[in-house]
């Protein structure tokens, strides 16, 4: 199959048919001018966020997270972190210790949260963590140490300090009853207290955008971003306080949880969305919320692609104008479908095409897989450049802060559409290039900084804890 289907590379027909796509899906091809405009409108949506006259009405948050200083290499000692709201839910153990240079270890289990209890009562969603700590504490036999504690909890919250972290909404698959408008560190301790058979001591609620920056600024001191292209999209960064009008005070710096992901939810973007986007908002658990989000990450990436190719096959533009079941139902085509399809090696690509489409009942002409890589390439590129929008912004808003001429910076990046997406990075770092050639940026991949940055973030405070406390 493979040779009969790479035969067709570069001829006509697959010209033809990348024509035919590209015309088509039109709305969705961003120009360079197009983004900037959208940088310049995320910039001024920033500036609402962080402005006290304007923060209540403000579609991105900017919140407030507590977290001011990056590691300082002495912290020391047993953490344990929980994780949740990426693609698994997980429980960990770190180690941090120094040894001339300071060195971490790390013990962690995957645990399942069916999908009832993430969209059922909140108070049982809670029992089910503390269930997986005592689980997790069990199994290391470690029940009767009373550990700090770090949470990344990836969704927006209200913080007034570290340890009190207030759920705004639920965004990406969540929507347990209860929990919006609660603090979660209260509602994780009393599930903790009903229980009765273990303590621990929460220390820090943090986001995963925070956690990722926290990891990669360990390794490399310019990291003053973290930025997740995962299950949702998000980014935060180190602003100065003096521009931080919800929280005392105008010295030092304080990390900004953005909440980018809400960008367009007051109709900013409304003149981007397309038809398509506005099917996978109405299909969604929050209508009307996370609009930026919806157009990006993997959440709704595959479901994107589904649309579109629904869509063309009902024109007669596709399949020969067949439909399956399987190509009608919600959720079938699956984001990492679009990663397999948009391998390097274009000839796997297409090959995969193939399987995708046979495995959803259809009968695919060479035609229709090299379509439905074309598709599936311009649904990817627009999300990979729309977040390159949005990094400019936060890039030119933080070199203003410096008043520097070049900037000189690192983002912490983290999320499965950027790493497992074989394209995705390359295209986002080669439009921020283009859209601010005036910045020197790298894009550090962080390994696993939700589960070990919520323990650094821990870390820190315990340091500074019990450097009050001596
Ligand atoms: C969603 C959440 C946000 C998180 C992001 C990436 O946008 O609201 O808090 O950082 O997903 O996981």
């Amino acid at each position: 199959i493979a040779s009969h289907l790479l035969a067709y590379y570069f001829t006509e027909l697959h010209h033809d048919q990348v024509q035919k796509v590209d015309k088509y899906l039109y709305h969705l091809r961003l120009s360079d001018e197009t983004l900037m405009d959208v940088s310049v409108r995320f910039r001024r949506e920033m500036d609402k966020g962080l402005c006290r006259d304007t923060n209540s009405t403000a579609a991105v948050k900017m919140l407030p997270t507590f977290v001011r200083s990056t590691p300082d290499g002495t912290e020391k000692g047993s953490f344990l972190a929980l994780d949740l709201g990426g693609s698994n839910f997980r429980v960990l153990l770190v180690k941090v210790s120094v040894n001339g240079k300071q060195k971490v270890e790390m013990e962690n289990q995957i645990y399942a949260i069916p999908e009832d209890l993430m969209r059922g009562n909140g108070s049982e969603l809670f029992d089910h963590i503390a269930d997986c700590l005592a689980n997790f504490l069990d199994n290391l036999g470690i029940k009767n140490k009373k550990l700090p504690l770090g949470f990344t909890f990836s969704f927006p919250c209200q913080q007034t300090e570290l340890d009190e972290s207030i759920l705004v909404s639920w965004t990406k698959g969540f929507k347990a009853s209860g929990v919006e408008g609660k603090d979660v560190v209260s509602l994780l301790r009393k599930a903790i207290k009903k229980r009765g058979d273990f303590d621990i001591d929460i220390v820090a609620v943090i986001n995963d955008t925070v956690g990722t920056m926290m990891t990669c600024g360990y390794d490399d001191h310019h990291c003053e971003i973290g930025l997740i292209v995962g299950t949702g999209t998000n980014a935060c960064y180190m602003e100065e306080m003096r521009n931080l009008e919800l929280v005392e005070g105008d010295e030092g710096r304080m990390c900004v949880n953005m909440e980018w992901g809400a960008f367009g939810d007051d109709g900013a973007l409304e003149d981007l969305r397309t038809d398509f986007d506005l099917e996978i908002d109405a299909g969604s658990l929050n209508p009307g919320k996370q609009l930026f989000e919806k157009m990006i990450s993997g959440m709704y990436m595959g479901e994107l692609v589904r649309l579109i190719l629904v869509k063309m096959a009902k024109e007669k533009l596709l399949f020969q104008g067949q439909t399956t079941p399987d190509l009608l139902t919600t959720g079938h085509f699956i984001t990492s479908y679009v990663f397999a399809i948009e391998n390097d090696k274009d000839k796997e690509g297409l090959e995969s095409a193939e399987q995708v489409l046979q495995s959803l009942g259809l009968n695919p002409s060479v035609e229709d897989c090299i379509a439905t890589q074309r598709v599936c390439q311009i649904v990817s590129t627009r999300a990979a450049h729309l977040c390159a929008a949005t990094l400019v912004a936060v890039l030119r808003q933080i070199r203003d802060n410096k008043a520097a001429e070049r900037l000189r910076t690192t983002i912490g990046v983290d999320g499965s559409v950027y790493k497992n997406h074989p394209q995705f990075a390359r295209r986002l770092h080669k439009m921020v290039r283009r859209l601010v050639p005036d910045c020197d940026v790298r894009f550090l991949r962080s390994q696993d900084g939700s589960g070990k940055g919520a323990a650094m973030v821990t870390a820190v405070a315990y340091r500074l804890a019990t450097q009050h406390a001596e």
